[in-house]
């Protein structure tokens, strides 16, 4: 019973630091999915389907993260039109990102809040 106890806590710290990062984006994704519910659903629906003409789908877009955080903030008018949203901050931008590429993209990297803030500055 002694032997297992060393390689239990060996165990325990090489699945710890190797699964940080994904517990991370889990968190992200789950949070972005929150706020998914809560800012976009109403238009683009839960699987991002959109509405007949009225809102245009968005679960096969492959528009950059970049340009979606952009997007997000400040909407979006062509021939519809999308509701600049000034409530979002940083983090609520990057769990989005982070959610949608997630779940339409199958990208498990987070979108990091550095990345959001020099987006956010590149926004034409
Ligand atoms: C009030 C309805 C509404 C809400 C809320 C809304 N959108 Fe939109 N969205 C639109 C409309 C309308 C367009 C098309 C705008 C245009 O014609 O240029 C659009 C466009 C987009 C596009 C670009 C689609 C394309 O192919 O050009 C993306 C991506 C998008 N929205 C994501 C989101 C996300 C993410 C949220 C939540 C943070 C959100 N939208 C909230 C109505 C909405």
């Amino acid at each position: 019973m002694k032997n297992y106890i060393p390689i239990a806590i060996i165990a325990f710290f090489f699945f710890s630091c190797s699964s940080k990062e994904e517990i991370l984006q889990q968190q992200y994704a789950v949070e972005g999915m929150a706020l998914y519910k809560t800012h976009c659903e109403n238009c683009h629906q839960a699987d991002g389907s959109g509405l007949r003409d009225l809102y245009p789908s968005i679960n096969k877009s492959n528009i950059s993260p970049e340009a979606l955080t952009c997007l997000m903030r400040n909407g979006k008018k062509g021939n519809g039109f999308m509701p600049a949203n000034a409530k979002l901050q940083g983090l609520d931008l990057a769990e989005l990102v982070t959610y949608m590429r997630d779940k339409w993209g199958g990208n498990k990297q987070i979108y990091p809040i550095d990345s959001v803030q020099i987006a956010l500055k590149n926004c034409n």
